[in-house]
């Protein structure tokens, strides 16, 4: 099969042109203005008059079926991943979970059984620690060269995912000799757990709790320490769903200083508020951890993003109906399961906030998007990028196309939007996944299935900014 996208603008993170991208099978064999592609038969000719072609995005931060809180985030890898593609996100690496008392092959092959067979674009796996031992250190070797090269360990959920400071540094000891990357949940979940308490006894049921009790000075002590034990170890550290200004200063700070230190942020920290958790139960819609903050560290969020102490943007989507669901939590804001759907909307959200709300170019959008996950996390330039011989995992964006985001038109198998009622400018018109088309004009002509399985290098950290 042979497409033909003409006339379209090539959007990267290095910069824009007009040019013609000619798609062979599954990549990309031309790109150029009347390339030789002019004289080649092709199957479909794709007019990108007006349009942007970008790189599919990458989504470097999803959980399907996380098990959480007595029950499960909601979407399944079909589900999820097509509710992504919708959104223009062709790459999903999502968060294997070794349970308690397993070892981490066991965790990764149940999370590869559920996805074979049902992701609709291609995948790869993190790698979420629950026990640090002397087996699964060496375990983590193995993954490394399998193509799993992330292992994600948490200062919060004491009982759950915690791991203590000896832990912690004993993982990124590990990956220091191996090439892995330690990616750190950091809150400090023995102090919310306190606190937590206290605003519970105090009478504070609602979810407003969950947001008052994990505070933002505990996410910057988190951070600070986990960044503290990578230095010591002398291991690259990343830093997940980054939140706050307070947290952001110590990335920064640790940056200044040399340190091989990245961080994510969501659009829920650049879009969402502490406001949206105060209306009563309505607010556990948006109960996540880290918390939404108070408006006012959107700008330095942002700030972060256009200084590049933030490289990326992920969602760190694991959706749960708020009826049914988020209501386990009814009475007790603890009990509420955490996490936010968004895998369909980071896309558009960035293009809207970030390049139409003039605060990022459309080249460092792509790069938020797309091509900073790939390189992050080892698919770069197989994918975020538009390059010959980069998998033709394409979007033809309509810059100026407006969209109302709600629940009723979405993708995502649960039952709100925390967007409901947002208007974005700016929309995919063509989804491509390694050259098929899977999203045209709204309608999926996709399949169950067509997502491949990703391995993936250990990336160069010190050769990223
Ligand atoms: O609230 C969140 N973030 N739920 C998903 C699990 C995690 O900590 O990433
Ligand atoms: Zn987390
Ligand atoms: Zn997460």
């Amino acid at each position: 099969m042979r497409t033909l996208i003409t006339n379209g603008t090539i959007v990267t993170a290095e910069g824009s042109y007009v040019a013609d991208v000619l798609i062979d099978g599954e990549t990309i064999a031309q790109i150029g203005r009347d390339p030789a592609a002019a004289t080649v038969t092709v199957d479909e000719t794709i007019d990108a008059t007006g349009k942007y072609v970008v790189p599919g995005g990458i989504d470097a931060h999803t959980h399907m079926e996380l098990p959480f809180g007595g029950t499960y985030a909601k979407d399944t890898f079909e589900s999820g991943s097509r509710a992504a593609a919708f959104g223009g996100t062709t790459t999903i690496i999502d968060f294997a979970v070794q349970g308690k008392g397993q070892s981490l092959r066991e965790g990764l092959d149940a999370w590869m059984a559920r996805a074979e067979g049902n992701t609709v674009a291609d995948y790869g796996f993190h790698m979420i620690m629950s026990d640090v031992n002397d087996a699964t250190l060496a375990e983590m070797d193995t993954l490394v060269a399998e193509g799993v090269p992330d292992f994600k360990l948490f200062t919060a959920y004491p009982g759950v995912f915690y791991s203590d400071d000896g832990a912690i540094l004993r993982a990124m000891q590990q990956t220091a000799r191996n090439g892995g990357l330690i990616m750190m949940h950091a809150e400090n979940g023995m102090a919310i757990d306190v606190v937590a308490a206290q605003t519970f006894a105090a009478g504070t049921t609602d979810p407003i709790g969950h947001g008052r009790a994990r505070m933002a000075v505990f996410e910057g002590e988190a951070t600070n320490r986990v960044i503290r034990l990578a230095e010591a170890a002398g291991a690259p550290v990343y830093i997940v769903h980054l939140s706050a200004r307070e947290a952001l200063a110590e990335v920064r700070a640790a940056r200044d200083r040399g340190s091989r230190v990245f961080a994510e942020t969501c659009p829920q920290y650049l879009f969402l508020s502490l406001d949206d958790l105060g209306n009563g139960f309505e607010g556990a819609k948006f109960v996540c951890s880290p918390p939404l903050r108070p408006r006012d560290h959107w700008e330095d969020l942002w700030n972060g993003l256009i200084k590049d102490d933030l490289q990326l943007v992920a969602t760190d989507h694991c959706p749960f109906d708020f009826h049914g669901q988020k209501e386990l939590g009814r009475g007790d804001f603890r009990k509420i399961p955490n996490g936010l759907p968004g895998v369909e909307d980071r896309v558009d959200l960035l293009h809207d906030g970030g390049v139409i709300g003039g605060r990022i170019s459309k080249e460092r959008w792509v790069e938020i998007i797309s091509t900073a996950p790939a390189r992050m996390f080892g698919l770069y330039p197989r994918k975020g990028a538009v390059a010959v011989g980069s998998d033709a995992d394409l979007l033809i964006y309509d810059p100026n196309r407006k969209r109302t985001i709600s629940a009723a038109g979405h993708h995502m198998d649960v039952d709100y939007s925390c967007y409901e009622g947002r208007v974005v400018q700016g929309a995919s018109d063509i989804v491509m996944s390694r050259g098929s088309v899977i999203v045209r004009n709204g309608e999926f002509t996709g399949r169950k299935g067509n997502g491949r399985y990703l391995k993936r290098a250990a990336a160069d950290h010190a050769r990223l900014s």
